[in-house]
């Protein structure tokens, strides 16, 4: 009997994920005959009534190697274990989209996300019994069992755009700019497009910063007649605490909101050290947008492939995921249980700091 699989996307969208949806397709569908259909809006295309469910045949797959977003659509907003609710209510639906997932006639799901998105479909596979293969996604970088996700670098290429188009204006104007880029609470975007933009400072949530010390290189950039600097600011970054320790995350989060977002509170802490104009601009979901660069879409192609693999040798309860250059899977428990973060005492943080960058702290 054909096998038949569903397949969603779920948590924020990344460029590269209509190229995972190709790959699984031409090679499930195309070459192993099996059917696979798509459910909209990540768990909830499943929970609506009547469901909102597509077939994904190869005549889907055309021209999605280069197409931003995702054709099924997604949300981050639909855990099934604390389903939103009319009036702020929350309920568990868990059970109900199990029912579902059985009475369509799939035999296990394919689930394209984040760590929250591989979370639930870890949680239905140990509580409902619901066979998964997960396949990670985000602009962040941020999962610790793979080397690499595709969209990062699509994200990297935009927010190094920014940077190059911050230089010239910046230069003009002999102003400081701040560009604010996404990540959540780690530092990869900023570390990388701040090391390809060339920023003079890189502001990551893993290194609180003292703004005297950032306002101290952009002085130092003035005296040799360097009179702008480019200040690449992550979206969690916040100024060291007086008492050394580090925010909690629910901290962090209220901070930041409390403080009109990372790049206002670093302008706001930076800019009385500084005689010079300064400015902040937040790039947003300008980030998130767009088609992959070629280096995700050979990524997502390769995920895509290897999901598809996992599936052809019953590794339910895998993610895929690339190891030292080599797709291959990790199972689902470990991919979720560790965050990463930018190492510290990394190489690219050292490489940074050899040429020049400050982060607003002395290294460790
Ligand atoms: O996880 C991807 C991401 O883009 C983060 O970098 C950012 O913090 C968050 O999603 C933004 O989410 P939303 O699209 O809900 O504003």
């Amino acid at each position: 009997m054909s096998r038949c699989l569903g397949l969603l996307t779920g948590g924020g969208d990344a460029p590269g994920l209509n190229a995972v949806i190709r790959a699984f397709v031409k090679r499930g569908v195309g070459q192993l005959g099996w059917t696979v259909i798509g459910i909209e809006d990540s768990f909830n295309g499943l929970l609506d009534s009547p469901h909102r469910t597509l077939p994904l045949e190869l005549r889907s797959c055309q021209g999605l190697l280069p197409r931003g977003g995702t054709i099924l659509g997604t949300t981050n907003r639909g855990d099934p274990f604390d389903f939103p609710g009319p009036d702020g209510t929350r309920s568990d639906r868990s059970a109900e989209l199990a029912a579902a997932i059985h009475d369509a006639g799939m035999e296990g799901l394919v689930v394209l996300g984040g760590d929250g998105t591989q979370a639930i479909a870890h949680r239905m596979m140990t509580e409902h019994g619901i066979p998964v293969i997960g396949v990670p996604k985000t602009i962040d970088n941020d999962l610790s069992a793979t080397d690499l996700t595709f969209g990062f670098l699509s994200a990297v290429g935009v927010a190094t755009e920014a940077l190059d188009r911050l230089h010239t204006t910046a230069e003009s104007h002999e102003r400081v700019m701040l560009l604010e880029v996404m990540g959540r609470d780690a530092g990869h975007i900023a570390l990388w497009a701040g090391l390809a933009g060339g920023a003079d400072v890189i502001l990551i949530p893993e290194i609180p910063y003292d703004a005297e010390m950032v306002a101290a290189k952009i002085r130092r950039r003035q005296e040799i007649g360097r009179l702008f600097s480019i200040v690449i600011v992550a979206e969690g970054a916040l100024p060291a605490r007086p008492d050394g320790t580090l925010p909690s995350a629910a901290e962090r989060k209220r901070a930041l909101a409390e403080g009109g977002g990372a790049s206002v509170i670093a302008m706001r802490e930076i800019q009385p050290h500084v005689d010079a104009e300064m400015r902040n601009c937040v790039l947003g979901h300008l980030q998130r947008g767009g088609s992959p660069v070629p280096i995700d879409r050979v990524l997502a192609t390769r995920f895509g492939v290897g999901a598809a693999d996992l599936v052809e040798a019953d590794r339910w309860g895998e993610m895929v995921r690339l190891k030292n250059g080599v797709v291959g899977g990790v199972p689902l428990v470990d991919a979720i249980s560790d965050y990463r973060f930018v190492d510290l005492e990394g190489e690219f943080v050292r490489t940074a700091r050899s040429v020049g960058i400050e982060f607003g702290a002395q290294p460790i």
